[in-house]
């Protein structure tokens, strides 16, 4: 498991590079909970991209790794009320929801799946 710091653009905040995964963990059109370093991440796989946003809706306390990956509009629905969310940039694109999801910066080295998390 790679648990090394890098230094980090922003000044002053300490970035870590934690190991999600292998690429074969998650299927193409799925989506997948991780819980790293104190975050919860929903990773989302669409053909050989990859996508990470905070997993938690910001709705309501549910997992949006549960829900449905729109790969056509590249979002991730929230299964209980139907919010989708922009796997580019967390904000929701419709209602109940109305406050963004935090997004990742998730790289893939070799067969493994890495995520920048502060
Ligand atoms: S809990 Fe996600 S939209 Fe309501």
């Amino acid at each position: 498991m790679t648990n090394s710091p890098v230094a980090s653009s922003n000044v002053g905040v300490l970035m870590s590079v934690e190991r999600l995964c292998a690429v074969g963990d998650v299927a193409p059109g799925e989506a997948r909970r991780f819980d790293v370093a104190g975050h919860r991440v929903a990773v989302v796989r669409i053909g050989d991209d990859w996508y990470a946003i905070g997993d938690r809706c910001s709705h309501q306390d549910v997992s949006l790794a549960e829900g449905e990956v729109h790969e056509d509009t590249l979002e991730l629905e929230c299964f209980k009320h139907g919010s989708c969310f922009s796997l580019a940039t967390g904000e929701p694109s419709s209602l109940p929801a109305t406050k963004s999801v935090p997004t990742y910066v998730l790289t893939v080295e070799g067969d493994d799946v890495m995520l920048e998390v502060s």
